[in-house]
């Protein structure tokens, strides 16, 4: 059976050490003018149901540095799930390429997929997770404190995919995850309720005050209010959100060595102040840089 990476409930803490180390090590002894070609031969294909910057890009970039091929195209180009089913696509897709990355909205299609596919599936953003965001996050942020034990991780905002995949990240590394938000806007019940199955002992906690959640934060993490497919929400979230901007003044009740990071893309003056996102603190540049070596480890991992 192959090996999927669709959800980090489905990964253990010595895969994520596995997969972070083996990041590392391919980002350290990157050398532009010689890449072995791991996957040579191999290829990936990226279906994609939203717009996308960096893991499109930072994809194609990983399977070309590790001497493989890219093949990209949105669902609705190949009529996913409407001209015909997700199992027949699945079936059909694992004939031509040896491992398919989707970007989609619900999770379920994603789990189809993999139940359907005899070639890994990666999931590249689900409205419920976006693993591989995580994971590089984690790598971010181990490279700067040198360690994830014990690292305080507060996300600002919507319990959306984002957050959640950090939560279940945290958990998995030893870091302690705290989601500030308003009311109403906190994790859906099912994914808390397998967040204490899978991680017993482990709090998730939130909390409705942004400034008494920050306080010793060494990571203050945010995204946009309104992710892709809630645009009609846009307004409505916009109020009920106002109060958990990051700016300086909610940045300044961190910890004195936190950083800022945000997955990208970003609505400044929404989400995050400009001052934060362009500040001494933000690390949002070498975040998405950290987006290709991850992959590139998790190619790796899935294919070899
Ligand atoms: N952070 C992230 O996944 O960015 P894209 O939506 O541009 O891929
Ligand atoms: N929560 C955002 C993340 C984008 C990378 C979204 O789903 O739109």
């Amino acid at each position: 059976m192959a090996r999927h990476f669709i959800d980090l409930f489905e990964v253990t803490p010595a895969q994520a050490i596995e997969l972070l180390d083996r990041a590392a090590e391919l980002k350290e002894r990157d050398d532009p003018a010689h890449r072995p070609p791991l996957l040579a031969g191999r290829t990936l294909g990226l279906v994609f149901d939203k717009p996308s910057l960096r893991t499109r890009v930072s994809f194609e970039a990983a399977i070309a540095q590790l001497g493989g091929s890219a093949i990209f195209f949105r669902g609705k180009d190949v009529g996913l799930g409407v001209r015909e089913t997700i199992g027949d696509f699945a079936r059909v897709i694992s004939q031509y390429i040896d491992v398919l990355a989707i970007r989609t909205f619900s999770q379920e299609v994603v789990e189809e997929l993999a139940r359907s596919a005899t070639i890994p599936v990666v999931n590249a953003l689900s409205d419920s997770a976006h693993p591989c965001q995580a994971m590089g996050d984690l790598l971010t942020i181990r490279e700067t404190f040198g360690t994830l034990d014990g690292v305080k991780l507060v996300f600002v905002g919507d319990g959306n995919n984002v957050a959640r995949s950090l939560a279940q990240a945290s958990a998995l590394s030893g870091m302690k995850f705290v989601l500030a938000c308003p009311q109403g806007y906190s994790f859906p019940a099912d994914f808390s309720a397998r967040f204490a199955a899978v991680y017993p002992g482990v709090s998730l906690e939130i909390d409705h005050d942004p400034v008494r959640a920050v306080q010793n934060a060494d990571v203050v993490y945010t995204d946009v209010w309104a992710s892709m497919g809630q645009e009609a929400e846009a307004e409505i979230r916009r109020a009920a959100f106002a109060p958990f901007r990051v700016d300086e003044a909610l940045l300044a009740q961190a910890s004195r060595r936190a950083i800022f990071l945000h997955c990208l893309p970003a609505r400044r003056g929404e989400e995050v102040a400009s001052t934060v996102l362009d500040g001494p603190r933000s690390r949002v540049i070498p975040q998405a840089g950290n987006r290709l070596h991850f992959q590139k480890a998790l190619l790796l991992w899935l294919l070899i």
